[in-house]
Protein backbone atom coordinates (compact mmCIF):
# COMPACT_ATOMS: atom_id res chain seq x y z
CA UNK A 1 0.00 0.00 0.00
CA UNK A 2 1.29 3.67 -1.08
CA UNK A 3 1.54 6.06 1.43
CA UNK A 4 0.83 9.54 0.43
CA UNK A 5 4.75 10.01 2.33
CA UNK A 6 6.09 7.61 0.24
CA UNK A 7 4.06 8.72 -2.85
CA UNK A 8 5.21 12.37 -2.60
CA UNK A 9 9.14 10.85 -1.77
CA UNK A 10 8.96 8.95 -4.86
CA UNK A 11 7.84 11.65 -7.05
CA UNK A 12 10.97 13.97 -5.83
CA UNK A 13 13.77 11.29 -6.43
CA UNK A 14 12.51 10.56 -10.10
CA UNK A 15 12.61 14.52 -10.51
CA UNK A 16 15.86 14.52 -9.01
CA UNK A 17 17.04 12.06 -11.19
CA UNK A 18 15.78 13.90 -14.53
CA UNK A 19 17.18 16.94 -13.54
CA UNK A 20 20.64 15.43 -12.68
CA UNK A 21 20.83 13.94 -15.88
CA UNK A 22 19.68 17.13 -17.62
CA UNK A 23 22.61 18.82 -15.74
CA UNK A 24 25.18 16.48 -16.95
CA UNK A 25 24.46 16.20 -20.30
CA UNK A 26 24.45 20.49 -20.48
CA UNK A 27 27.64 20.37 -18.88
CA UNK A 28 29.40 17.75 -21.12
CA UNK A 29 28.04 18.42 -24.82
CA UNK A 30 29.53 21.21 -27.10
CA UNK A 31 32.52 21.56 -24.64
CA UNK A 32 35.11 23.07 -26.93
CA UNK A 33 39.34 23.48 -26.47
CA UNK A 34 40.13 26.80 -27.11
CA UNK A 35 43.85 28.96 -26.78
CA UNK A 36 44.58 31.82 -24.53
CA UNK A 37 45.81 34.79 -26.81
CA UNK A 38 49.74 34.00 -27.79
CA UNK A 39 52.22 35.79 -25.60
CA UNK A 40 55.42 37.44 -27.19
CA UNK A 41 58.87 35.74 -26.11
CA UNK A 42 62.68 36.47 -26.06
CA UNK A 43 65.90 35.30 -26.37
CA UNK A 44 69.22 36.37 -26.58
CA UNK A 45 72.80 35.16 -28.23
CA UNK A 46 76.21 37.25 -27.40
CA UNK A 47 78.73 36.85 -30.53
CA UNK A 48 82.16 36.81 -28.96
CA UNK A 49 84.00 37.04 -32.13
CA UNK A 50 88.04 37.67 -32.39
CA UNK A 51 87.30 41.82 -32.79
CA UNK A 52 84.25 42.07 -30.61
CA UNK A 53 81.36 41.10 -28.70
CA UNK A 54 77.70 41.74 -29.86
CA UNK A 55 74.57 41.05 -28.14
CA UNK A 56 71.75 40.34 -29.86
CA UNK A 57 67.90 39.97 -28.23
CA UNK A 58 64.91 38.63 -30.70
CA UNK A 59 61.66 38.39 -30.21
CA UNK A 60 58.52 36.55 -31.76
CA UNK A 61 55.14 35.25 -30.88
CA UNK A 62 55.01 32.11 -29.15
CA UNK A 63 52.06 30.89 -31.35
CA UNK A 64 53.97 31.38 -34.76
CA UNK A 65 56.94 29.21 -33.52
CA UNK A 66 56.94 26.76 -36.29
CA UNK A 67 56.58 29.53 -39.23
CA UNK A 68 59.72 30.71 -40.58
CA UNK A 69 60.54 34.42 -40.82
CA UNK A 70 58.75 35.49 -37.72
CA UNK A 71 61.30 36.29 -35.02
CA UNK A 72 62.33 39.70 -35.17
CA UNK A 73 65.50 41.56 -33.60
CA UNK A 74 64.76 43.34 -30.63
CA UNK A 75 68.30 44.99 -29.70
CA UNK A 76 71.96 44.67 -31.02
CA UNK A 77 74.10 46.08 -28.74
CA UNK A 78 77.93 46.00 -29.09
CA UNK A 79 80.32 45.88 -25.97
CA UNK A 80 82.93 48.05 -25.76
CA UNK A 81 86.26 46.79 -26.37
CA UNK A 82 87.98 44.44 -27.81
CA UNK A 83 87.50 40.34 -28.19
CA UNK A 84 87.07 38.44 -25.22
CA UNK A 85 90.03 36.75 -25.72
CA UNK A 86 91.90 40.17 -25.33
CA UNK A 87 91.35 39.79 -21.84
CA UNK A 88 93.44 36.34 -21.23
CA UNK A 89 95.47 37.81 -18.62
CA UNK A 90 92.46 39.82 -16.74
CA UNK A 91 89.39 37.25 -17.61
CA UNK A 92 87.32 39.63 -14.96
CA UNK A 93 87.23 42.11 -16.93
CA UNK A 94 86.01 40.21 -19.78
CA UNK A 95 83.06 39.16 -17.34
CA UNK A 96 82.60 42.98 -16.59
CA UNK A 97 82.92 43.56 -19.97
CA UNK A 98 79.51 42.10 -21.15
CA UNK A 99 77.35 43.83 -18.20
CA UNK A 100 76.56 46.93 -20.14
CA UNK A 101 74.92 45.23 -22.81
CA UNK A 102 73.25 42.63 -21.09
CA UNK A 103 71.77 45.74 -18.65
CA UNK A 104 70.24 47.31 -22.21
CA UNK A 105 68.83 43.90 -23.16
CA UNK A 106 66.53 43.63 -19.86
CA UNK A 107 65.55 46.85 -20.76
CA UNK A 108 63.91 45.95 -23.74
CA UNK A 109 62.62 42.87 -22.18
CA UNK A 110 59.46 43.19 -19.68
CA UNK A 111 60.22 42.11 -15.94
CA UNK A 112 57.69 39.54 -15.77
CA UNK A 113 59.28 37.39 -18.80
CA UNK A 114 62.91 37.99 -18.12
CA UNK A 115 63.65 34.84 -16.23
CA UNK A 116 62.35 32.58 -19.10
CA UNK A 117 64.14 34.37 -21.83
CA UNK A 118 66.79 31.79 -22.70
CA UNK A 119 70.96 33.47 -22.87
CA UNK A 120 73.69 31.98 -24.89
CA UNK A 121 77.05 33.18 -25.31
CA UNK A 122 78.95 31.73 -28.59
CA UNK A 123 82.75 32.44 -28.98
CA UNK A 124 84.18 31.98 -32.74
CA UNK A 125 87.76 32.08 -34.40
CA UNK A 126 89.55 34.41 -31.17
CA UNK A 127 88.44 31.64 -28.40
CA UNK A 128 89.28 28.50 -30.71
CA UNK A 129 93.16 30.48 -31.14
CA UNK A 130 93.27 31.60 -27.66
CA UNK A 131 92.50 27.67 -26.59
CA UNK A 132 94.62 26.32 -29.11
CA UNK A 133 97.36 28.77 -27.35
CA UNK A 134 96.43 28.04 -23.63
CA UNK A 135 93.40 26.21 -22.62
CA UNK A 136 92.98 27.27 -19.49
CA UNK A 137 93.28 31.12 -20.03
CA UNK A 138 90.29 30.09 -22.42
CA UNK A 139 88.41 28.46 -19.89
CA UNK A 140 88.78 31.27 -17.44
CA UNK A 141 87.37 33.61 -20.01
CA UNK A 142 84.50 31.20 -20.42
CA UNK A 143 83.72 30.81 -17.01
CA UNK A 144 84.01 34.61 -16.39
CA UNK A 145 81.26 35.62 -18.87
CA UNK A 146 79.30 32.63 -17.52
CA UNK A 147 79.62 34.00 -14.58
CA UNK A 148 78.63 37.74 -15.32
CA UNK A 149 75.25 36.44 -17.10
CA UNK A 150 74.06 33.64 -14.61
CA UNK A 151 74.27 37.38 -12.20
CA UNK A 152 71.51 38.55 -14.31
CA UNK A 153 67.70 37.54 -14.15
CA UNK A 154 67.51 35.28 -17.43
CA UNK A 155 67.59 31.31 -18.04
CA UNK A 156 71.27 31.38 -18.64
CA UNK A 157 71.95 28.44 -21.65
CA UNK A 158 75.79 28.05 -21.64
CA UNK A 159 79.04 29.97 -22.62
CA UNK A 160 80.71 27.95 -25.17
CA UNK A 161 83.27 27.60 -28.06
CA UNK A 162 81.70 27.38 -31.47
CA UNK A 163 83.35 25.02 -34.40
CA UNK A 164 84.01 26.80 -37.46
CA UNK A 165 81.81 24.13 -38.94
CA UNK A 166 78.64 25.23 -36.23
CA UNK A 167 79.69 29.10 -36.85
CA UNK A 168 79.00 28.39 -41.10
CA UNK A 169 75.66 26.06 -40.35
CA UNK A 170 74.13 28.29 -38.07
CA UNK A 171 74.73 31.50 -40.64
CA UNK A 172 73.62 29.26 -43.43
CA UNK A 173 70.40 28.83 -40.62
CA UNK A 174 70.20 32.35 -40.18
CA UNK A 175 70.29 33.98 -43.91
CA UNK A 176 67.91 30.93 -44.69
CA UNK A 177 65.29 31.71 -42.14
CA UNK A 178 65.24 35.49 -42.59
CA UNK A 179 65.22 34.62 -46.15
CA UNK A 180 62.11 32.82 -45.79
CA UNK A 181 63.51 29.81 -48.03
CA UNK A 182 64.99 27.37 -46.43
CA UNK A 183 78.84 28.38 -44.32
CA UNK A 184 81.05 27.03 -42.92
CA UNK A 185 83.29 28.97 -41.31
CA UNK A 186 87.15 29.27 -40.98
CA UNK A 187 89.16 31.70 -39.39
CA UNK A 188 92.92 32.14 -40.42
CA UNK A 189 94.51 34.17 -38.21
CA UNK A 190 97.65 34.90 -39.97
CA UNK A 191 100.33 36.82 -38.66
CA UNK A 192 100.83 38.67 -41.58
CA UNK A 193 103.68 40.80 -42.00
CA UNK A 194 104.64 42.73 -45.55
CA UNK A 195 103.31 41.96 -48.45
CA UNK A 196 99.91 42.31 -47.82
CA UNK A 197 100.97 45.60 -45.84
CA UNK A 198 101.24 49.02 -47.21
CA UNK A 199 104.87 50.31 -47.85
CA UNK A 200 105.68 51.87 -44.39
CA UNK A 201 103.83 49.88 -42.15
CA UNK A 202 106.08 47.80 -40.51
CA UNK A 203 103.80 46.27 -37.65
CA UNK A 204 102.57 42.77 -37.21
CA UNK A 205 98.74 42.17 -36.62
CA UNK A 206 96.53 39.61 -36.95
CA UNK A 207 93.92 38.91 -39.90
CA UNK A 208 90.45 38.28 -38.62
CA UNK A 209 87.92 35.81 -39.14
CA UNK A 210 86.46 34.93 -42.66
CA UNK A 211 83.34 32.34 -43.22
CA UNK A 212 84.11 29.75 -45.82
CA UNK A 213 81.96 26.86 -47.30
CA UNK A 214 79.14 25.18 -45.02
CA UNK A 215 80.15 21.81 -47.67
CA UNK A 216 82.43 20.28 -45.77
CA UNK A 217 83.16 16.82 -44.60
CA UNK A 218 86.24 17.49 -42.50
CA UNK A 219 85.89 18.11 -38.60
CA UNK A 220 88.79 19.47 -36.24
CA UNK A 221 87.51 19.79 -32.81
CA UNK A 222 89.77 22.28 -31.63
CA UNK A 223 90.13 24.83 -34.65
CA UNK A 224 87.60 25.57 -37.49
CA UNK A 225 89.37 23.76 -40.55
CA UNK A 226 90.63 27.06 -41.76
CA UNK A 227 92.08 28.75 -38.71
CA UNK A 228 95.33 29.37 -38.91
CA UNK A 229 97.71 30.95 -37.61
CA UNK A 230 100.86 31.66 -40.19
CA UNK A 231 103.76 34.48 -40.49
CA UNK A 232 103.80 35.47 -44.30
CA UNK A 233 106.68 36.73 -45.85
CA UNK A 234 107.41 38.91 -48.29
CA UNK A 235 107.85 42.76 -49.32
CA UNK A 236 104.76 44.91 -49.69
CA UNK A 237 103.34 44.89 -53.16
CA UNK A 238 100.00 43.98 -54.36
CA UNK A 239 100.88 40.46 -56.45
CA UNK A 240 102.94 39.76 -53.71
CA UNK A 241 100.61 40.24 -51.29
CA UNK A 242 97.92 37.86 -53.36
CA UNK A 243 100.78 35.24 -54.43
CA UNK A 244 100.92 35.92 -50.00
CA UNK A 245 97.35 34.89 -49.84
CA UNK A 246 97.21 32.00 -52.06
CA UNK A 247 100.66 30.17 -50.44
CA UNK A 248 97.43 29.90 -46.90
CA UNK A 249 95.56 27.59 -49.02
CA UNK A 250 96.77 24.16 -50.11
CA UNK A 251 95.11 23.80 -53.11
CA UNK A 252 97.65 21.02 -54.40
CA UNK A 253 95.88 18.73 -52.34
CA UNK A 254 92.75 19.29 -54.40
CA UNK A 255 94.86 17.73 -57.54
CA UNK A 256 92.86 18.37 -60.66
CA UNK A 257 89.23 17.31 -58.68
CA UNK A 258 87.19 20.36 -59.56
CA UNK A 259 84.95 19.60 -56.91
CA UNK A 260 87.45 20.34 -53.90
CA UNK A 261 88.03 23.82 -52.35
CA UNK A 262 91.63 23.33 -50.55
CA UNK A 263 92.94 20.82 -48.38
CA UNK A 264 90.99 18.35 -50.06
CA UNK A 265 87.83 19.64 -48.52
CA UNK A 266 85.07 18.92 -50.85
CA UNK A 267 83.03 21.07 -52.47
CA UNK A 268 79.97 21.11 -54.76
CA UNK A 269 79.98 23.45 -58.03
CA UNK A 270 78.79 26.92 -56.61
CA UNK A 271 74.81 27.10 -57.57
CA UNK A 272 71.91 29.73 -56.98
CA UNK A 273 72.49 32.74 -54.77
CA UNK A 274 74.75 33.53 -52.52
CA UNK A 275 74.88 36.19 -49.42
CA UNK A 276 78.37 37.30 -48.32
CA UNK A 277 78.11 38.79 -44.64
CA UNK A 278 79.82 39.73 -41.76
CA UNK A 279 84.23 40.36 -42.59
CA UNK A 280 83.17 39.61 -46.06
CA UNK A 281 80.82 42.39 -46.00
CA UNK A 282 83.04 44.43 -43.63
CA UNK A 283 86.10 44.13 -45.62
CA UNK A 284 84.60 45.02 -48.95
CA UNK A 285 82.42 47.63 -47.46
CA UNK A 286 85.33 50.00 -46.48
CA UNK A 287 86.42 49.41 -50.17
CA UNK A 288 83.37 50.32 -51.43
CA UNK A 289 82.51 47.13 -53.19
CA UNK A 290 79.25 45.91 -52.02
CA UNK A 291 77.08 47.80 -54.73
CA UNK A 292 77.17 44.69 -56.92
CA UNK A 293 80.38 45.80 -59.30
CA UNK A 294 81.44 42.87 -61.51
CA UNK A 295 84.42 40.93 -60.61
CA UNK A 296 87.22 42.96 -63.16
CA UNK A 297 86.27 45.98 -61.23
CA UNK A 298 86.45 44.57 -57.58
CA UNK A 299 89.86 43.28 -59.01
CA UNK A 300 91.07 46.52 -60.06
CA UNK A 301 89.64 48.02 -57.15
CA UNK A 302 91.64 45.75 -54.63
CA UNK A 303 95.18 45.99 -56.34
CA UNK A 304 94.71 49.41 -56.59
CA UNK A 305 94.24 49.77 -53.05
CA UNK A 306 96.85 47.61 -52.24
CA UNK A 307 99.52 49.17 -53.69
CA UNK A 308 98.93 52.86 -52.00
CA UNK A 309 101.21 53.52 -49.01
CA UNK A 310 100.86 53.63 -45.10
CA UNK A 311 101.24 57.47 -45.19
CA UNK A 312 98.70 57.92 -48.21
CA UNK A 313 96.34 56.04 -46.48
CA UNK A 314 96.64 57.18 -42.75
CA UNK A 315 96.21 60.50 -44.52
CA UNK A 316 93.25 59.89 -46.45
CA UNK A 317 90.93 57.81 -43.92
CA UNK A 318 91.96 59.85 -40.43
CA UNK A 319 88.86 58.26 -39.14
CA UNK A 320 89.74 54.21 -40.06
CA UNK A 321 90.88 52.60 -36.54
CA UNK A 322 94.16 52.43 -37.28
CA UNK A 323 94.92 48.81 -35.96
CA UNK A 324 92.12 47.85 -38.70
CA UNK A 325 93.56 50.02 -41.90
CA UNK A 326 96.52 48.44 -42.36
CA UNK A 327 94.25 44.82 -42.78
CA UNK A 328 91.98 45.38 -45.92
CA UNK A 329 94.59 44.71 -48.57
CA UNK A 330 94.95 40.86 -46.73
CA UNK A 331 91.45 40.69 -46.21
CA UNK A 332 90.40 41.74 -49.69
CA UNK A 333 93.06 39.20 -51.09
CA UNK A 334 91.82 36.42 -49.17
CA UNK A 335 88.50 37.03 -49.43
CA UNK A 336 89.06 37.14 -53.36
CA UNK A 337 91.19 34.12 -53.38
CA UNK A 338 88.68 31.97 -51.19
CA UNK A 339 85.72 32.96 -53.39
CA UNK A 340 87.84 32.62 -56.80
CA UNK A 341 90.12 29.71 -56.05
CA UNK A 342 88.21 27.55 -53.14
CA UNK A 343 84.92 28.18 -54.15
CA UNK A 344 85.35 28.67 -57.87
CA UNK A 345 82.85 31.31 -58.20
CA UNK A 346 83.62 32.73 -62.12
CA UNK A 347 82.98 36.07 -64.09
CA UNK A 348 79.10 34.73 -63.97
CA UNK A 349 78.48 33.80 -60.98
CA UNK A 350 80.24 36.62 -59.33
CA UNK A 351 76.98 38.23 -59.86
CA UNK A 352 74.91 35.77 -57.59
CA UNK A 353 76.93 37.05 -54.32
CA UNK A 354 75.35 39.65 -52.64
CA UNK A 355 77.53 40.99 -49.77
CA UNK A 356 75.15 42.82 -47.03
CA UNK A 357 75.01 43.08 -43.71
CA UNK A 358 71.47 42.76 -42.87
CA UNK A 359 68.51 40.91 -43.98
CA UNK A 360 65.32 42.74 -43.48
CA UNK A 361 66.05 43.97 -39.96
CA UNK A 362 68.07 40.98 -38.31
CA UNK A 363 72.11 41.12 -38.98
CA UNK A 364 72.99 37.95 -40.94
CA UNK A 365 75.67 35.91 -38.82
CA UNK A 366 75.72 32.99 -36.51
CA UNK A 367 73.25 33.75 -33.88
CA UNK A 368 69.67 33.81 -34.74
CA UNK A 369 70.56 30.28 -36.17
CA UNK A 370 72.00 28.83 -33.25
CA UNK A 371 69.30 29.81 -30.89
CA UNK A 372 66.61 28.64 -33.40
CA UNK A 373 68.38 25.09 -33.27
CA UNK A 374 69.23 25.06 -30.07
CA UNK A 375 65.45 25.96 -29.39
CA UNK A 376 64.16 23.37 -31.14
CA UNK A 377 63.16 26.05 -33.86
CA UNK A 378 61.79 28.14 -31.46
CA UNK A 379 60.87 27.13 -27.78
CA UNK A 380 57.92 24.85 -28.57
CA UNK A 381 56.22 26.11 -25.68
CA UNK A 382 52.60 24.27 -25.99
CA UNK A 383 49.66 26.43 -26.71
CA UNK A 384 47.87 26.85 -23.14
CA UNK A 385 44.69 25.19 -24.03
CA UNK A 386 41.29 25.85 -21.72
CA UNK A 387 37.80 24.07 -21.67
CA UNK A 388 35.29 26.43 -23.53
CA UNK A 389 31.48 26.03 -23.10
CA UNK A 390 29.14 28.28 -24.80
CA UNK A 391 27.34 31.11 -22.40
CA UNK A 392 23.60 29.94 -22.78
CA UNK A 393 24.43 26.24 -22.11
CA UNK A 394 26.20 27.30 -19.32
CA UNK A 395 23.72 29.04 -18.10
CA UNK A 396 21.19 26.32 -18.66
CA UNK A 397 23.69 23.96 -16.86
CA UNK A 398 24.13 26.06 -13.83
CA UNK A 399 20.09 26.60 -13.59
CA UNK A 400 19.83 22.53 -13.91
CA UNK A 401 22.14 22.14 -11.09
CA UNK A 402 20.63 24.87 -8.50
CA UNK A 403 16.95 23.31 -9.28
CA UNK A 404 18.60 19.95 -8.20
CA UNK A 405 20.02 21.10 -5.67
CA UNK A 406 16.74 23.01 -4.45
CA UNK A 407 14.71 20.30 -5.16
CA UNK A 408 16.72 17.63 -3.08
CA UNK A 409 17.07 20.04 -0.21
CA UNK A 410 13.10 20.85 -0.10
CA UNK A 411 12.47 16.56 0.27
CA UNK A 412 15.18 16.21 2.72
CA UNK A 413 13.02 18.43 4.27
CA UNK A 414 9.34 16.89 4.02
CA UNK A 415 11.10 13.80 4.56
CA UNK A 416 12.54 14.77 8.22
CA UNK A 417 9.13 16.49 8.91
CA UNK A 418 5.98 15.00 7.56
C1 LIG B 1 55.04 22.95 -34.22
O1 LIG B 1 55.45 21.71 -34.74
C2 LIG B 1 55.39 20.65 -33.81
C3 LIG B 1 55.95 19.40 -34.46
O2 LIG B 1 55.72 19.39 -35.83
C4 LIG B 1 53.94 20.45 -33.37
O3 LIG B 1 53.86 19.40 -32.43
C5 LIG B 1 53.45 21.74 -32.74
O4 LIG B 1 52.10 21.61 -32.39
C6 LIG B 1 53.62 22.91 -33.70
N1 LIG B 1 53.29 24.14 -33.01
C7 LIG B 1 52.48 25.07 -33.54
C8 LIG B 1 52.23 26.27 -32.70
O5 LIG B 1 52.00 24.96 -34.65
C1 LIG C 1 97.95 30.55 -19.56
O1 LIG C 1 97.09 31.51 -19.01
C2 LIG C 1 97.14 31.57 -17.58
C3 LIG C 1 96.07 32.50 -17.14
O2 LIG C 1 96.11 33.71 -17.80
C4 LIG C 1 98.53 32.00 -17.15
O3 LIG C 1 98.58 32.04 -15.75
C5 LIG C 1 99.53 31.02 -17.70
O4 LIG C 1 100.82 31.47 -17.41
C6 LIG C 1 99.38 30.86 -19.21
N1 LIG C 1 100.20 29.77 -19.66
C7 LIG C 1 100.98 29.88 -20.72
C8 LIG C 1 101.76 28.67 -21.10
O5 LIG C 1 101.09 30.93 -21.35
C1 LIG D 1 99.10 19.89 -49.24
O1 LIG D 1 98.32 18.71 -49.32
C2 LIG D 1 99.06 17.58 -49.80
C3 LIG D 1 98.09 16.43 -49.98
O2 LIG D 1 97.22 16.31 -48.86
C4 LIG D 1 100.15 17.25 -48.80
O3 LIG D 1 100.91 16.15 -49.25
C5 LIG D 1 101.06 18.48 -48.65
O4 LIG D 1 102.02 18.23 -47.65
C6 LIG D 1 100.23 19.70 -48.27
N1 LIG D 1 101.09 20.89 -48.29
C7 LIG D 1 101.12 21.73 -47.26
C8 LIG D 1 102.00 22.91 -47.46
O5 LIG D 1 100.49 21.56 -46.26
C1 LIG E 1 70.88 21.50 -34.15
O1 LIG E 1 70.64 20.91 -32.91
C2 LIG E 1 70.62 19.50 -32.91
C3 LIG E 1 70.34 19.05 -31.50
O2 LIG E 1 69.30 19.77 -30.95
C4 LIG E 1 71.93 18.95 -33.40
O3 LIG E 1 71.88 17.55 -33.47
C5 LIG E 1 72.21 19.52 -34.77
O4 LIG E 1 73.48 19.07 -35.23
C6 LIG E 1 72.19 21.01 -34.72
N1 LIG E 1 72.39 21.57 -36.03
C7 LIG E 1 73.47 22.23 -36.35
C8 LIG E 1 73.50 22.82 -37.71
O5 LIG E 1 74.38 22.38 -35.57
Amino acid sequence: MFTSKNHFTGVIAGALVALSIIALVLSLVNIEDVTLPPTVKYGMVFDAGSSHTSLFVYEWDSDKENDTGVVSQTLSCDVHGQGISSYASDPLEAGDSIRECLEKALKVVPATKQREVPAYLGATAGMRLLREQNSSAAEQVLAEVAKTMQEYPVAFKGARILTGEEEGAYGWITINYLLDSFTKESSPSARVRHPCYPTGYNETVSLSSFRTSPCTNQSDPRLGPGDRNITLEGRGDASGCLAAIKKLFNFSACGQSQDCTFDGIYQPPVRGQFIAFSAFYYNFKFLNLTKGQALATVRETIERFCTRSWEDLSASYPEENPQRLPKYCANANYILTLLLDAYKFNETSWNNIIFQMKVGSADAGWTLGYMLNLTNMIPAEAPVWVKGHAPSLWAAAITFIILTLVLGLAALLLLLWV
